[in-house]
């Protein structure tokens, strides 16, 4: 079975969190749960969705779900040992970018990103700010150099969306897609060839 990792972090764009798990559970997945403090708090803030509930919810799919405790560095995901297919943040705030972009790994999300640079594995990152600043775009030009995707939560709109699910199943769609999961998310581009 495919393990994935998804952490959640204090930035905006829970919404896309949400929907990527909603995606995620109906696959034969293990997927290991982790959330910042302060993803869960913008998650209750944006969404009311309380992440113990979701996951309890989500478990009754077909996926196997871990809601990991980010203090817990004795976790397997904090190990290169523990093999991993890949691992998504979204959304990634710009103080986690900085800190994985660094090498610090005071917490479970940023060691378990770390493990996955240093094994070579997938990571892919969901950054949401707006205007980005210098500092913004250098620490994430270093890890796109490492090989780590970036994928802003930048949604398209010449699909033209008529709903905000439809915009955030874009968003949703892109990430699936960096993760290699069948998913029909969005309506994919195929062409217009009356131009
Ligand atoms: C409602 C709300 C929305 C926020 N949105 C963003 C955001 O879009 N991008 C960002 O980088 N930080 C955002 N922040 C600030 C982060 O939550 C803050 O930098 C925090 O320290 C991130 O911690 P974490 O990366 O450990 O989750 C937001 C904060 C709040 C309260």
């Amino acid at each position: 079975m495919k393990r994935i990792i998804v952490g959640i972090t204090g930035a905006s764009g829970s919404a896309y969190f949400l929907r990527v798990m909603e995606a995620l559970s109906r696959q034969e997945l293990e997927i290991h749960l982790i959330a910042s403090e302060q993803g869960r708090k913008v998650l209750a803030y944006e969404t009311g969705a309380v992440l113990e509930e979701k996951a309890r919810l989500w478990g009754g799919g077909r996926a196997a779900i871990v809601l990991e405790d980010n203090e817990n560095m004795f976790s397997p995901v904090a190990s290169g040992s523990f093999r991993c297919d890949a691992m998504v943040i979204l959304p990634c705030s710009m103080s986690t970018v900085a800190e994985i972009a660094c090498g610090i790994t005071k917490t479970l999300l940023t060691r378990a990103a770390d493990v996955m640079i240093k094994e070579r594995r997938r990571l892919v990152l969901v950054p949401r700010e707006t205007p980005l600043s210098t500092v913004h775009l250098r620490r994430m030009a270093e890890l796109s150099e490492l090989g780590v995707t970036i994928l802003p939560a930048m949604p398209g709109f010449y699909g033209h969306p008529q709903t905000l699910d439809e915009i955030v199943g874009f968003v949703a769609g892109k990430v699936l897609d960096s993760l290699e999961i069948e998913n029909d998310c969005y309506q994919r581009w195929e062409g217009n060839h009356e131009k």
